[in-house]
């Protein structure tokens, strides 16, 4: 199969935040081979490249001149069945919540915390997606990427991801740090470890809640994947029908004697201890105490059920701007650095 290429592509339709904007340039990729026919290309080779899965983390501020490789790499299975764990391998450009679908659907539990995040199983990883109680880092085993500087594959295990809070090297700019990946290597497969025997995750509160409200002391991983789903679904907008990117923002982390202060002056702020000794923050409870739930610039607005949101109130032309996003995103932190001297840290990559 020749490489698939398409110019002045539109993106409106591989973002979540459905922003109107185009590519110079769009390759799919659907196997490795498309990324050396890729590098093969004299013109292609030679341009920046900027790796695409889902969309669900991206804010697009304008037209991206980078070359955008659309990850749409497929498959699925079972690659160990040992007495410790399944190991099960995806492709890049799977869907996430299909695989979580799929794994408890083959009896292989594990995922259920993670089940209704929005993007790619390659994306995964970049963000290292995490949600009531779970990362991504926790059920991680292996990923195989493709080198867009050498041409040469390469498996990464998690240490070599250098996962941290909705953080990996992926997300960081090649050679900045000497470790940076972003625009260099491009994930094709991930493997995952889920460990026998199945332990339930039901620290988080809204988890326990539900548990209560049920009544079901023990449930199995599909009850608590349909819980999760069902808080999800009350909460988080569906990025089918309301552009969004889930949580703008990352919660922030403080020393104790900071949290201490914030306490001091708002007794109400959710606060979490962590195993270092810091605290973290919630930062929906933040920005809705500055007042901003529900409002709106232009088309970019905060979402009525979870401040933690931004959303687009628009579609299609008439829908919200990168920029219009990113002026909401900045006055936001405004009033909430100025209220509690806290600087929120987008959890997006803007392009
Ligand atoms: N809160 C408010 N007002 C709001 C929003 C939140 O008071 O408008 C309070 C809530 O009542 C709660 C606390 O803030 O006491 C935390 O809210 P929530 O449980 O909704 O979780 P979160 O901290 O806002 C994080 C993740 C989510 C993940 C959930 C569940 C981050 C940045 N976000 O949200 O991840 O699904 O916990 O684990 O860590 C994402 O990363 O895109 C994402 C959706």
């Amino acid at each position: 199969m020749p490489m698939v290429v398409e110019n002045n592509a539109p993106l409106q339709p591989h973002n979540t935040l459905h922003i109107v904007a185009r590519a110079q340039t769009l390759v799919r990729v659907s196997c490795e081979a498309d990324l050396a026919a890729v590098l093969a290309d004299p013109v292609l080779a030679r341009s920046p490249k900027f790796v695409l899965g889902g969309g669900s983390n991206v804010v697009l501020t304008g037209d991206v001149k980078a070359l955008v490789l659309k990850v749409e790499i497929a498959g699925r299975r079972l690659v160990d069945d040992t007495p410790k764990a399944w190991i099960v391998e995806a492709g890049a450009g799977e869907n996430w919540h299909d695989i979580v679908t799929w794994t408890l659907a083959q009896g292989w539990p594990g995922l259920e915390n993670l089940a209704l995040i929005p993007g790619t199983m390659g994306g995964a990883p970049v963000q290292n997606i995490g949600a009531y109680g779970v990362e991504l880092q926790d059920r991680f085993e292996s990923l195989d990427a493709f080198d867009l500087h050498s041409g040469r594959s390469f498996t990464l295990d998690a240490g070599q991801c250098g996962f941290g809070y909705r953080d990996s090297v992926f997300k960081h700019a090649a050679g900045v740090s000497g470790m940076g990946m972003a625009g260099r290597a491009v994930i094709t497969r991930v493997r995952l470890r889920l460990p026998k025997p199945w332990k339930p995750e039901l620290g988080y509160l809204d988890l326990q809640r539900r548990r209560a409200e049920v009544g079901v002391p023990h449930p199995t991983a599909l009850q608590i994947y349909d819980w999760v789903c069902d808080i999800r679904r009350a909460k988080l907008p569906d990025p089918s029908r309301i552009g969004n990117v889930g949580s703008f923002f990352k919660n922030p982390t403080v020393t104790p004697e900071q949290c201490a202060d914030i306490i001091a002056r708002d007794p109400g702020i959710v606060h979490y201890p962590m195993p270092d000794g810091s605290f973290k923050l919630a930062a929906g409870w933040m920005i809705d105490a500055c007042g901003w739930k529900g409002k709106s610039i232009g088309q970019a607005g905060v979402y009525e059920k979870q401040a933690l949101v931004l959303v687009n109130r628009g579609g299609g032309e008439t829908g919200a701007t990168g920029g219009e996003v990113m002026t909401l995103a900045k006055a936001i932190q405004t009033s909430v650095y100025e209220r509690f001297g806290i600087l929120l840290e987008p959890e997006p990559v803007v392009v």
